[in-house]
């Protein structure tokens, strides 16, 4: 089976990954285990440009199939923010609950009504001889007024999600896998690969 090697360092995400991916035809290993350390710099302006950084930077660090999340929330009020930010909102080094409490401010005279937000991901598979596969997913939510659940990582506990009407951290692992912006880049990337 062709090894293919997740382009992140973030442990909620493989997860989330490996959790969607459980049946697909290829061993989904993480960086660690292929025995890189390396920290890619995100300097694109756009999902699509950071996730195929950091996808192109570990195929060509190791020579494989390599598949990178590149996420983040938009929030319309905010025209966007925080986008490609997401992971650093509130500054460096990257602080979930100082990038939700800075969330919650940035709101804090908002209307229910204008508190819409999406959860973006953009998937890329990368070979080694070049060729790119780019799948993109979309979740679309609300702003809550407070943290509600547990579950889950980064923006969750604040993302009312309008299919459910719960926060992505009030849902189980696998009610969240089952709608999410990564699932749905996930869906479109196994279609792609079976064109
Ligand atoms: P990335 O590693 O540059 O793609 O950063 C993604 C950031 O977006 C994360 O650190 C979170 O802050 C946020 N994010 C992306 N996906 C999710 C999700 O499924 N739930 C909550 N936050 C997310």
């Amino acid at each position: 089976m062709n090894k293919v090697v997740l382009a992140s360092n973030n442990s909620h995400k493989l997860k989330e990954i490996q959790q969607i991916l459980k049946d697909f035809d290829y061993e989904l290993i993480s960086m660690k285990e292929a025995g890189l350390d390396l920290e890619v710099e995100e300097n694109g302006l756009t999902f699509e440009e950071n996730s195929l950084i950091k996808a192109k930077a570990v195929s060509e660090a190791l020579n494989v199939i390599t598949i990178a999340d590149d996420s983040g929330l938009m929030v319309e009020a905010l025209k966007g923010e925080p986008g490609v930010y997401s992971a650093r909102y509130a500054g460096e080094p990257s602080n979930t609950e100082h990038n939700n409490q800075k969330l919650l401010r940035e709101l804090k005279d908002v209307p229910k009504e204008q508190r819409q937000a999406k959860f973006v991901s953009v998937i890329t598979m990368y070979y080694p001889d070049g060729k790119t596969i780019v799948a993109r997913g979309e979740a679309h939510g609300t702003i809550g007024y407070a943290y509600k659940g547990t579950q889950g990582f980064g923006y969750d506990p604040l993302f009312i999600d309008n299919e459910t009407q719960k926060t992505f951290a009030e849902l189980t692992e696998e009610e969240k896998n089952a709608i999410s912006h990564r699932a749905k880049a996930l869906e479109k990337l196994r279609g792609l690969l079976n064109d």
